[in-house]
Protein backbone atom coordinates (compact mmCIF):
# COMPACT_ATOMS: atom_id res chain seq x y z
CA UNK A 1 0.00 0.00 0.00
CA UNK A 2 1.26 3.44 -1.05
CA UNK A 3 1.51 5.45 2.38
CA UNK A 4 0.85 9.38 0.85
CA UNK A 5 2.33 11.75 3.75
CA UNK A 6 -0.93 13.97 4.82
CA UNK A 7 -0.28 17.68 5.49
CA UNK A 8 -2.79 18.32 8.26
CA UNK A 9 -4.94 21.29 7.01
CA UNK A 10 -7.72 20.58 8.53
CA UNK A 11 -8.08 23.66 11.05
CA UNK A 12 -7.65 26.29 8.66
CA UNK A 13 -10.11 24.23 6.17
CA UNK A 14 -12.54 24.12 8.82
CA UNK A 15 -12.70 27.82 9.20
CA UNK A 16 -12.92 28.42 5.66
CA UNK A 17 -16.23 26.72 5.40
CA UNK A 18 -19.42 28.55 5.59
CA UNK A 19 -21.52 25.96 6.23
CA UNK A 20 -19.24 23.33 8.00
CA UNK A 21 -22.42 21.33 8.88
CA UNK A 22 -22.53 19.94 5.01
CA UNK A 23 -19.91 17.45 5.16
CA UNK A 24 -18.79 17.27 8.24
CA UNK A 25 -17.74 13.69 10.23
CA UNK A 26 -19.53 14.00 13.50
CA UNK A 27 -18.41 11.74 16.26
CA UNK A 28 -21.07 10.05 18.44
CA UNK A 29 -20.77 10.12 22.27
CA UNK A 30 -22.61 7.29 24.05
CA UNK A 31 -21.81 9.67 27.19
CA UNK A 32 -21.94 6.48 29.48
CA UNK A 33 -20.29 4.61 28.79
CA UNK A 34 -17.32 7.37 27.19
CA UNK A 35 -14.86 8.15 29.78
CA UNK A 36 -15.67 8.30 33.38
CA UNK A 37 -14.01 11.10 35.01
CA UNK A 38 -14.91 10.62 38.80
CA UNK A 39 -14.16 6.78 39.33
CA UNK A 40 -18.04 5.95 39.87
CA UNK A 41 -17.54 4.05 36.48
CA UNK A 42 -20.61 5.97 34.33
CA UNK A 43 -18.97 8.18 31.68
CA UNK A 44 -19.75 12.05 32.48
CA UNK A 45 -18.47 15.27 31.03
CA UNK A 46 -15.09 15.36 33.06
CA UNK A 47 -14.11 11.99 31.30
CA UNK A 48 -15.36 12.97 27.53
CA UNK A 49 -13.15 16.35 27.95
CA UNK A 50 -10.14 14.82 29.26
CA UNK A 51 -10.53 12.88 25.32
CA UNK A 52 -11.13 15.63 23.55
CA UNK A 53 -7.43 15.56 22.16
CA UNK A 54 -7.70 12.25 20.91
CA UNK A 55 -10.73 13.39 19.23
CA UNK A 56 -9.30 16.56 17.60
CA UNK A 57 -6.95 13.81 16.49
CA UNK A 58 -8.98 11.91 14.69
CA UNK A 59 -10.31 14.64 13.00
CA UNK A 60 -13.83 14.77 13.29
CA UNK A 61 -15.58 18.50 13.18
CA UNK A 62 -17.99 17.59 15.74
CA UNK A 63 -19.10 15.34 18.73
CA UNK A 64 -22.71 14.77 19.54
CA UNK A 65 -23.59 13.76 23.09
CA UNK A 66 -26.39 11.55 23.71
CA UNK A 67 -28.68 12.39 26.39
CA UNK A 68 -26.98 14.18 29.95
CA UNK A 69 -30.23 15.50 31.37
CA UNK A 70 -31.52 14.39 35.01
CA UNK A 71 -33.47 11.45 33.69
CA UNK A 72 -35.54 8.46 35.08
CA UNK A 73 -32.91 6.19 33.22
CA UNK A 74 -35.48 3.72 32.36
CA UNK A 75 -33.90 4.30 28.44
CA UNK A 76 -30.36 5.15 28.76
CA UNK A 77 -31.42 8.43 29.28
CA UNK A 78 -34.09 9.31 26.73
CA UNK A 79 -36.54 9.51 29.91
CA UNK A 80 -35.70 13.05 30.28
CA UNK A 81 -37.58 14.61 33.88
CA UNK A 82 -35.50 18.11 33.59
CA UNK A 83 -34.31 19.59 30.23
CA UNK A 84 -32.49 22.70 31.44
CA UNK A 85 -30.20 20.56 34.53
CA UNK A 86 -27.77 17.42 34.10
CA UNK A 87 -27.54 14.60 35.44
CA UNK A 88 -25.38 14.34 38.75
CA UNK A 89 -23.85 11.33 37.14
CA UNK A 90 -22.94 13.27 34.40
CA UNK A 91 -21.75 16.35 36.30
CA UNK A 92 -23.09 20.14 36.26
CA UNK A 93 -24.29 23.00 33.70
CA UNK A 94 -20.30 24.16 34.73
CA UNK A 95 -19.04 20.99 32.97
CA UNK A 96 -21.29 21.70 30.04
CA UNK A 97 -19.77 24.79 29.32
CA UNK A 98 -16.44 23.73 30.03
CA UNK A 99 -16.64 21.49 27.44
CA UNK A 100 -17.77 23.78 24.83
CA UNK A 101 -14.95 26.23 25.32
CA UNK A 102 -12.30 22.95 25.11
CA UNK A 103 -14.03 21.84 22.15
CA UNK A 104 -14.08 25.25 20.69
CA UNK A 105 -10.58 25.09 21.49
CA UNK A 106 -9.80 21.92 19.40
CA UNK A 107 -11.62 23.37 16.23
CA UNK A 108 -14.87 20.83 17.65
CA UNK A 109 -18.38 21.70 17.93
CA UNK A 110 -20.69 20.49 20.20
CA UNK A 111 -24.28 19.16 19.35
CA UNK A 112 -26.09 18.23 22.27
CA UNK A 113 -29.60 15.72 22.27
CA UNK A 114 -33.09 16.33 22.92
CA UNK A 115 -36.03 14.46 23.29
CA UNK A 116 -39.24 16.05 22.38
CA UNK A 117 -41.27 13.25 21.71
CA UNK A 118 -42.06 12.08 25.50
CA UNK A 119 -40.65 12.86 28.53
CA UNK A 120 -40.13 10.81 31.71
CA UNK A 121 -42.85 9.77 33.38
CA UNK A 122 -41.16 11.47 36.54
CA UNK A 123 -41.25 14.59 34.92
CA UNK A 124 -43.16 17.27 37.42
CA UNK A 125 -45.05 17.91 34.49
CA UNK A 126 -46.34 14.46 34.25
CA UNK A 127 -46.71 13.93 38.19
CA UNK A 128 -49.49 17.12 37.89
CA UNK A 129 -50.99 15.26 35.10
CA UNK A 130 -51.27 12.10 36.65
CA UNK A 131 -52.51 13.57 40.09
CA UNK A 132 -55.21 16.25 38.11
CA UNK A 133 -56.70 15.01 35.16
CA UNK A 134 -58.13 18.58 35.05
CA UNK A 135 -54.73 20.24 35.47
CA UNK A 136 -53.04 22.07 31.97
CA UNK A 137 -50.38 19.89 32.25
CA UNK A 138 -52.87 17.13 31.62
CA UNK A 139 -53.20 18.55 28.19
CA UNK A 140 -49.75 18.15 27.40
CA UNK A 141 -50.32 14.06 27.20
CA UNK A 142 -52.31 12.03 25.51
CA UNK A 143 -54.85 10.55 27.82
CA UNK A 144 -57.75 8.53 27.38
CA UNK A 145 -60.62 7.69 29.57
CA UNK A 146 -60.48 4.66 31.60
CA UNK A 147 -62.12 1.97 29.61
CA UNK A 148 -61.61 -2.01 29.16
CA UNK A 149 -59.49 -2.31 26.27
CA UNK A 150 -56.31 0.30 25.37
CA UNK A 151 -58.13 2.79 23.15
CA UNK A 152 -56.37 2.05 20.11
CA UNK A 153 -54.09 -0.63 18.85
CA UNK A 154 -50.86 1.19 18.65
CA UNK A 155 -47.70 -0.65 19.48
CA UNK A 156 -44.45 0.64 21.53
CA UNK A 157 -41.58 0.18 19.30
CA UNK A 158 -40.00 -1.45 22.30
CA UNK A 159 -42.78 -4.12 22.50
CA UNK A 160 -46.42 -3.99 23.32
CA UNK A 161 -49.23 -2.01 23.78
CA UNK A 162 -48.34 1.88 23.36
CA UNK A 163 -50.81 2.12 26.38
CA UNK A 164 -50.64 1.86 30.01
CA UNK A 165 -53.43 2.70 32.49
CA UNK A 166 -52.82 5.03 35.74
CA UNK A 167 -53.79 4.48 38.87
CA UNK A 168 -57.13 6.00 38.52
CA UNK A 169 -57.71 3.75 35.47
CA UNK A 170 -57.00 6.44 32.58
CA UNK A 171 -54.75 5.52 29.75
CA UNK A 172 -51.85 7.28 28.66
CA UNK A 173 -49.79 7.12 25.70
CA UNK A 174 -46.28 5.96 25.06
CA UNK A 175 -44.04 4.68 21.82
CA UNK A 176 -41.33 3.51 23.90
CA UNK A 177 -41.46 2.45 27.49
CA UNK A 178 -44.34 3.36 30.11
CA UNK A 179 -41.76 5.64 31.77
CA UNK A 180 -41.83 7.48 28.59
CA UNK A 181 -44.98 9.15 28.37
CA UNK A 182 -45.60 10.80 24.96
CA UNK A 183 -46.16 14.50 24.85
CA UNK A 184 -48.94 15.67 23.07
CA UNK A 185 -47.85 18.49 20.43
CA UNK A 186 -51.36 20.07 19.80
CA UNK A 187 -50.83 22.13 23.34
CA UNK A 188 -49.02 25.03 23.02
CA UNK A 189 -47.17 25.56 26.29
CA UNK A 190 -45.26 21.86 25.01
CA UNK A 191 -43.56 23.99 21.63
CA UNK A 192 -43.11 27.41 24.33
CA UNK A 193 -41.17 24.87 26.48
CA UNK A 194 -39.08 23.44 24.34
CA UNK A 195 -38.23 27.14 22.53
CA UNK A 196 -36.67 27.90 26.36
CA UNK A 197 -34.66 24.67 26.37
CA UNK A 198 -33.36 25.21 23.28
CA UNK A 199 -32.09 28.64 23.78
CA UNK A 200 -31.09 28.02 27.51
CA UNK A 201 -28.47 25.44 26.04
CA UNK A 202 -27.70 27.77 22.74
CA UNK A 203 -26.67 30.77 25.53
CA UNK A 204 -24.40 28.50 26.70
CA UNK A 205 -22.94 27.71 23.64
CA UNK A 206 -23.62 24.64 22.26
CA UNK A 207 -23.74 24.57 18.60
CA UNK A 208 -26.79 22.30 17.91
CA UNK A 209 -28.91 19.06 18.40
CA UNK A 210 -29.48 15.70 17.33
CA UNK A 211 -33.42 15.34 17.69
CA UNK A 212 -34.73 12.19 18.82
CA UNK A 213 -37.25 11.00 17.39
CA UNK A 214 -38.09 13.77 14.91
CA UNK A 215 -40.70 11.88 12.77
CA UNK A 216 -43.40 11.58 15.82
CA UNK A 217 -44.44 14.28 17.79
CA UNK A 218 -47.82 14.71 16.60
CA UNK A 219 -50.12 12.10 16.57
CA UNK A 220 -53.71 11.26 14.58
CA UNK A 221 -55.73 13.75 16.56
CA UNK A 222 -58.73 11.13 16.34
CA UNK A 223 -56.65 8.57 17.75
CA UNK A 224 -57.43 5.85 14.84
CA UNK A 225 -55.82 2.39 14.50
CA UNK A 226 -52.70 2.21 12.85
CA UNK A 227 -53.35 -0.03 9.41
CA UNK A 228 -50.31 -2.13 10.53
CA UNK A 229 -48.17 -3.22 12.92
CA UNK A 230 -44.42 -1.94 13.85
CA UNK A 231 -41.67 -4.40 13.02
CA UNK A 232 -38.16 -3.50 14.25
CA UNK A 233 -36.67 -5.24 11.41
CA UNK A 234 -38.13 -2.89 8.57
CA UNK A 235 -35.73 0.04 6.93
CA UNK A 236 -38.19 2.57 8.79
CA UNK A 237 -41.89 3.25 9.82
CA UNK A 238 -44.03 3.21 6.57
CA UNK A 239 -47.86 3.92 5.95
CA UNK A 240 -48.36 0.76 8.53
CA UNK A 241 -47.55 3.58 11.25
CA UNK A 242 -49.45 6.28 9.55
CA UNK A 243 -51.12 7.10 12.67
CA UNK A 244 -48.26 7.28 15.26
CA UNK A 245 -45.74 8.75 12.93
CA UNK A 246 -44.87 11.49 10.07
CA UNK A 247 -47.84 14.01 10.85
CA UNK A 248 -47.90 16.78 8.52
CA UNK A 249 -47.51 19.28 11.19
CA UNK A 250 -44.81 18.12 12.58
CA UNK A 251 -42.70 20.32 10.04
CA UNK A 252 -43.90 23.65 11.69
CA UNK A 253 -41.98 22.36 14.74
CA UNK A 254 -38.49 22.21 12.49
CA UNK A 255 -39.19 25.46 10.56
CA UNK A 256 -39.66 27.27 14.71
CA UNK A 257 -36.86 25.06 16.07
CA UNK A 258 -34.74 26.02 12.79
CA UNK A 259 -35.79 30.39 13.37
CA UNK A 260 -34.88 30.06 16.90
CA UNK A 261 -31.16 28.53 15.95
CA UNK A 262 -30.98 30.49 12.83
CA UNK A 263 -31.61 34.02 15.26
CA UNK A 264 -27.84 33.67 16.53
CA UNK A 265 -25.27 34.24 15.18
CA UNK A 266 -23.24 32.24 12.32
CA UNK A 267 -26.90 29.53 13.31
CA UNK A 268 -27.26 26.24 15.33
CA UNK A 269 -26.89 23.31 13.62
CA UNK A 270 -30.38 20.19 13.99
CA UNK A 271 -29.82 16.86 12.93
CA UNK A 272 -32.98 15.13 13.20
CA UNK A 273 -33.25 10.84 13.70
CA UNK A 274 -36.00 10.60 10.76
CA UNK A 275 -36.54 6.53 10.76
CA UNK A 276 -39.30 6.67 7.89
CA UNK A 277 -38.63 3.88 5.30
CA UNK A 278 -39.50 6.50 1.95
CA UNK A 279 -36.39 8.26 1.70
CA UNK A 280 -38.68 11.07 -0.33
CA UNK A 281 -40.30 11.73 3.09
CA UNK A 282 -37.32 11.60 4.82
CA UNK A 283 -35.70 14.24 2.64
CA UNK A 284 -39.19 16.81 3.23
CA UNK A 285 -37.28 17.13 6.90
CA UNK A 286 -34.51 18.30 5.47
CA UNK A 287 -36.04 21.29 3.00
CA UNK A 288 -34.14 24.47 3.73
CA UNK A 289 -35.79 25.96 6.19
CA UNK A 290 -36.41 22.75 8.80
CA UNK A 291 -33.39 20.22 9.96
CA UNK A 292 -29.55 20.68 8.51
CA UNK A 293 -29.76 16.75 8.54
CA UNK A 294 -32.07 14.27 8.54
CA UNK A 295 -30.58 10.70 9.34
CA UNK A 296 -31.81 7.92 6.89
CA UNK A 297 -31.17 4.98 8.46
CA UNK A 298 -31.58 2.53 5.37
CA UNK A 299 -27.60 1.91 4.73
CA UNK A 300 -27.47 1.42 9.00
CA UNK A 301 -29.82 -1.74 8.08
CA UNK A 302 -28.90 -2.80 5.08
CA UNK A 303 -26.96 -6.22 5.20
CA UNK A 304 -23.85 -6.73 3.62
CA UNK A 305 -24.66 -6.78 0.30
CA UNK A 306 -23.36 -4.59 -2.98
CA UNK A 307 -27.36 -4.35 -4.42
CA UNK A 308 -28.57 -3.10 -0.93
CA UNK A 309 -25.43 -0.66 -0.48
CA UNK A 310 -25.58 1.17 -4.18
CA UNK A 311 -29.36 1.12 -4.24
CA UNK A 312 -29.62 2.77 -1.01
CA UNK A 313 -26.67 5.33 -1.26
CA UNK A 314 -27.82 6.16 -4.81
CA UNK A 315 -31.73 6.94 -3.88
CA UNK A 316 -30.33 8.49 -0.94
CA UNK A 317 -28.52 11.08 -2.90
CA UNK A 318 -31.23 11.66 -5.56
CA UNK A 319 -33.68 12.16 -2.36
CA UNK A 320 -31.70 14.71 -0.66
CA UNK A 321 -30.56 16.41 -4.01
CA UNK A 322 -34.00 17.26 -4.44
CA UNK A 323 -34.28 19.38 -1.58
CA UNK A 324 -30.95 20.75 -1.66
CA UNK A 325 -29.95 18.85 1.08
CA UNK A 326 -26.93 17.13 2.05
CA UNK A 327 -27.24 13.66 2.65
CA UNK A 328 -25.99 12.26 6.71
CA UNK A 329 -24.69 8.68 6.62
CA UNK A 330 -24.99 6.26 9.57
CA UNK A 331 -23.33 2.66 9.57
CA UNK A 332 -23.46 2.07 13.41
CA UNK A 333 -25.05 3.68 16.33
CA UNK A 334 -26.58 3.13 19.78
CA UNK A 335 -29.41 1.25 19.10
CA UNK A 336 -28.02 -0.74 16.85
CA UNK A 337 -25.52 -4.03 16.62
CA UNK A 338 -21.68 -2.60 15.34
CA UNK A 339 -20.57 -3.33 11.78
CA UNK A 340 -18.03 -5.50 12.89
CA UNK A 341 -20.88 -8.34 13.84
CA UNK A 342 -23.32 -7.41 11.45
CA UNK A 343 -21.20 -7.45 8.72
CA UNK A 344 -19.04 -10.70 9.91
CA UNK A 345 -15.71 -8.91 9.90
CA UNK A 346 -13.56 -6.13 11.02
CA UNK A 347 -12.16 -6.74 7.51
CA UNK A 348 -15.86 -5.83 5.48
CA UNK A 349 -16.54 -2.81 8.52
CA UNK A 350 -13.13 -1.15 7.44
CA UNK A 351 -14.10 -1.41 3.86
CA UNK A 352 -17.82 0.05 4.76
CA UNK A 353 -16.26 2.96 6.51
CA UNK A 354 -13.90 3.69 3.32
CA UNK A 355 -17.35 3.64 1.63
CA UNK A 356 -19.10 5.98 3.82
CA UNK A 357 -16.19 8.54 4.34
CA UNK A 358 -15.77 8.96 0.59
CA UNK A 359 -19.73 9.63 -0.02
CA UNK A 360 -20.87 13.60 -0.35
CA UNK A 361 -22.73 14.61 2.61
CA UNK A 362 -21.93 14.03 6.68
CA UNK A 363 -20.67 11.20 8.14
CA UNK A 364 -21.89 10.18 11.84
CA UNK A 365 -19.44 7.99 13.49
CA UNK A 366 -20.35 6.17 16.48
CA UNK A 367 -17.88 6.08 19.48
CA UNK A 368 -15.16 3.04 19.28
CA UNK A 369 -16.33 1.83 15.38
CA UNK A 370 -13.19 3.97 14.48
CA UNK A 371 -11.47 1.20 17.40
CA UNK A 372 -13.43 -1.98 14.72
CA UNK A 373 -15.32 -2.70 18.48
CA UNK A 374 -17.41 -5.78 18.33
CA UNK A 375 -20.22 -5.98 19.22
CA UNK A 376 -20.19 -7.76 23.10
CA UNK A 377 -21.56 -10.46 24.87
CA UNK A 378 -23.29 -9.13 27.95
CA UNK A 379 -24.50 -11.75 29.88
CA UNK A 380 -28.30 -11.61 30.60
CA UNK A 381 -27.67 -10.18 34.11
CA UNK A 382 -26.24 -7.95 33.58
CA UNK A 383 -28.59 -6.33 30.44
CA UNK A 384 -29.88 -2.70 31.34
CA UNK A 385 -31.96 -2.06 27.60
CA UNK A 386 -35.78 -1.86 28.23
CA UNK A 387 -35.79 -3.74 24.80
CA UNK A 388 -34.40 -6.96 26.40
CA UNK A 389 -36.23 -6.53 29.16
CA UNK A 390 -39.44 -5.58 27.71
CA UNK A 391 -39.59 -8.31 25.65
CA UNK A 392 -38.85 -11.01 28.01
CA UNK A 393 -35.11 -11.31 26.81
CA UNK A 394 -36.46 -12.33 22.95
CA UNK A 395 -35.30 -8.99 21.96
CA UNK A 396 -31.29 -9.20 22.95
CA UNK A 397 -31.38 -5.38 22.86
CA UNK A 398 -28.73 -2.60 22.66
CA UNK A 399 -26.09 -3.46 25.57
CA UNK A 400 -23.88 -5.00 23.79
CA UNK A 401 -23.17 -1.43 21.54
CA UNK A 402 -22.94 0.33 24.77
CA UNK A 403 -19.88 -1.25 26.34
CA UNK A 404 -17.01 1.27 27.51
CA UNK A 405 -14.63 2.39 25.88
CA UNK A 406 -11.18 0.80 25.65
CA UNK A 407 -8.85 3.33 26.39
CA UNK A 408 -5.76 1.82 27.90
CA UNK A 409 -4.56 -1.99 26.97
CA UNK A 410 -2.41 -2.32 30.11
CA UNK A 411 -4.62 0.04 32.19
CA UNK A 412 -7.28 -1.85 35.01
CA UNK A 413 -10.81 -1.84 33.32
CA UNK A 414 -9.14 -1.03 30.04
CA UNK A 415 -8.77 2.92 31.45
CA UNK A 416 -12.67 4.07 31.26
CA UNK A 417 -12.01 5.01 34.62
CA UNK A 418 -9.33 6.28 36.87
CA UNK A 419 -7.23 3.80 38.61
CA UNK A 420 -8.97 2.06 42.04
CA UNK A 421 -12.44 3.21 40.87
CA UNK A 422 -15.77 1.48 40.87
CA UNK A 423 -16.81 -1.59 37.94
CA UNK A 424 -17.99 -0.42 34.98
CA UNK A 425 -21.31 0.35 34.64
CA UNK A 426 -21.84 -2.69 32.32
CA UNK A 427 -19.03 -5.36 31.81
CA UNK A 428 -15.72 -4.80 29.37
CA UNK A 429 -14.78 -7.80 28.08
CA UNK A 430 -11.27 -8.50 29.26
CA UNK A 431 -10.28 -9.00 25.62
CA UNK A 432 -10.88 -5.77 24.10
CA UNK A 433 -7.45 -4.77 25.45
CA UNK A 434 -6.18 -5.80 22.12
CA UNK A 435 -9.03 -3.11 20.69
CA UNK A 436 -7.51 -0.20 23.06
CA UNK A 437 -6.92 3.30 21.86
CA UNK A 438 -3.30 3.56 23.40
CA UNK A 439 -2.23 0.60 21.32
CA UNK A 440 -4.03 1.65 18.03
CA UNK A 441 -2.81 4.85 18.00
CA UNK A 442 0.75 3.89 17.34
CA UNK A 443 -0.07 1.01 14.80
CA UNK A 444 -0.01 2.45 11.24
CA UNK A 445 -1.75 -0.98 10.66
CA UNK A 446 -4.89 -0.46 12.84
CA UNK A 447 -8.38 0.76 12.36
CA UNK A 448 -8.19 4.04 14.35
CA UNK A 449 -5.19 4.62 11.78
CA UNK A 450 -7.30 4.01 8.98
CA UNK A 451 -10.57 6.40 10.33
CA UNK A 452 -7.67 9.07 11.03
CA UNK A 453 -6.28 8.89 7.49
CA UNK A 454 -9.01 8.65 5.71
CA UNK A 455 -10.68 11.98 7.97
CA UNK A 456 -7.32 13.35 7.12
CA UNK A 457 -7.75 12.85 3.51
CA UNK A 458 -11.18 14.24 3.07
CA UNK A 459 -9.78 17.45 3.62
CA UNK A 460 -7.28 17.22 1.35
CA UNK A 461 -9.22 16.34 -1.63
CA UNK A 462 -12.36 18.50 -1.84
CA UNK A 463 -13.68 15.43 -4.48
CA UNK A 464 -14.03 13.54 -0.81
CA UNK A 465 -16.61 13.90 1.02
CA UNK A 466 -18.68 16.82 -0.43
CA UNK A 467 -18.48 16.03 -4.26
CA UNK A 468 -20.50 15.31 -6.55
CA UNK A 469 -21.05 11.46 -6.91
CA UNK A 470 -21.73 9.03 -9.37
CA UNK A 471 -22.25 5.21 -8.06
CA UNK A 472 -22.38 2.20 -9.85
CA UNK A 473 -22.74 -1.64 -9.75
CA UNK A 474 -21.46 -4.32 -11.53
CA UNK A 475 -22.27 -7.49 -9.71
CA UNK A 476 -20.62 -7.13 -6.08
CA UNK A 477 -18.62 -4.10 -6.56
CA UNK A 478 -19.67 -0.78 -6.24
CA UNK A 479 -17.50 1.71 -8.25
CA UNK A 480 -18.45 5.45 -6.65
CA UNK A 481 -17.15 8.09 -8.99
CA UNK A 482 -16.07 11.39 -7.29
CA UNK A 483 -15.76 15.03 -8.44
CA UNK A 484 -15.32 17.98 -6.65
CA UNK A 485 -17.69 20.89 -6.76
CA UNK A 486 -15.40 23.72 -7.28
CA UNK A 487 -11.93 23.76 -8.75
CA UNK A 488 -10.51 21.09 -8.37
CA UNK A 489 -9.63 19.06 -10.88
CA UNK A 490 -8.40 15.71 -9.56
CA UNK A 491 -10.90 13.18 -9.21
CA UNK A 492 -11.21 10.40 -6.74
CA UNK A 493 -12.95 7.09 -7.22
CA UNK A 494 -13.79 4.50 -4.29
CA UNK A 495 -14.09 1.18 -4.77
CA UNK A 496 -15.97 -1.65 -2.95
CA UNK A 497 -15.91 -5.50 -3.77
CA UNK A 498 -18.57 -7.12 -1.67
CA UNK A 499 -18.29 -10.44 -2.89
CA UNK A 500 -16.33 -13.44 -2.86
CA UNK A 501 -13.70 -13.37 -5.52
CA UNK A 502 -11.20 -11.03 -6.32
CA UNK A 503 -11.62 -8.16 -9.38
CA UNK A 504 -9.48 -5.77 -11.26
CA UNK A 505 -10.08 -2.56 -11.50
CA UNK A 506 -8.47 0.20 -13.40
CA UNK A 507 -6.76 2.88 -11.41
CA UNK A 508 -3.46 4.73 -11.46
CA UNK A 509 -2.56 5.56 -8.26
CA UNK A 510 -3.85 4.48 -4.47
CA UNK A 511 -4.69 7.11 -1.70
CA UNK A 512 -6.17 4.53 0.57
CA UNK A 513 -6.68 0.86 0.93
CA UNK A 514 -9.14 -0.82 3.66
CA UNK A 515 -7.01 -3.59 4.00
CA UNK A 516 -3.07 -3.88 4.17
CA UNK A 517 -2.74 -6.48 1.46
CA UNK A 518 -3.80 -4.25 -1.44
CA UNK A 519 -0.78 -3.73 -3.77
CA UNK A 520 -0.49 -0.50 -5.90
CA UNK A 521 -1.69 -0.33 -8.98
CA UNK A 522 0.59 -1.59 -12.21
CA UNK A 523 -0.23 -1.12 -15.53
CA UNK A 524 -3.57 0.81 -15.14
CA UNK A 525 -5.27 -1.58 -12.59
CA UNK A 526 -5.17 -2.88 -9.43
CA UNK A 527 -6.38 -6.39 -7.61
CA UNK A 528 -9.29 -5.73 -5.33
CA UNK A 529 -9.40 -8.65 -2.79
CA UNK A 530 -13.09 -9.65 -1.39
CA UNK A 531 -14.46 -7.22 1.30
CA UNK A 532 -11.91 -4.66 0.59
CA UNK A 533 -12.69 -1.09 -0.24
CA UNK A 534 -10.16 1.50 -2.24
CA UNK A 535 -9.49 5.30 -2.84
CA UNK A 536 -8.02 6.00 -6.23
CA UNK A 537 -6.86 9.52 -7.66
CA UNK A 538 -5.72 10.35 -11.08
C1 LIG B 1 -34.21 6.86 19.55
C2 LIG B 1 -32.97 6.73 20.36
O1 LIG B 1 -31.86 6.65 19.51
C3 LIG B 1 -33.15 5.49 21.22
O2 LIG B 1 -31.96 5.16 21.89
C4 LIG B 1 -34.29 5.71 22.17
O3 LIG B 1 -34.52 4.52 22.88
C5 LIG B 1 -35.56 6.11 21.44
N1 LIG B 1 -35.33 7.09 20.43
C6 LIG B 1 -36.59 6.67 22.40
O4 LIG B 1 -36.20 7.93 22.88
Amino acid sequence: MTAQPIEDTRLAQRGARDAWWRDAVVYQVYLRSFADGNGDGVGDFAGLRSRLPYLAELGVDAVWVTPHYVSGGADGGYDVIDYTAVDPDYGTVADVRALVEDAHALGLRVLLDIVPNHTSDRHPWFRRALADPDSPEAARYHFRPASENPPNNWQSMFGGSAWSRTPDGRWYLHLFTPQQPDLNWADPQVADDFDRTLRFWFDLGVDGFRVDVAYGLFKDPEYRDNPGIYSPTLFGHGPEQAMTTNQPQVHDVWRRWRAVGDSYEGGKMLVGEVSLADLDEVGRYARPDELHHAFQFRLLKSDWDARAFADTIGEALAAFDRVGAPAPWVLGNHDKARQVTRYGSLRRARAAALLMLALPGSAYLYAGEELGLPEADVPDADRRDPIFLRSGGKRAGRDGCRIPMPWEALAPGLGFSPAGSAEPWLPVPAEWARHAADLQATDPGSTLSLYRRAIALRSLHPALGSGLASVTRTGDVIRVDLLARHDDPAPVTCWINMGSAAVEVPAHRLLLASSPDVTDPAGGTLTLAPDTAVWTHG
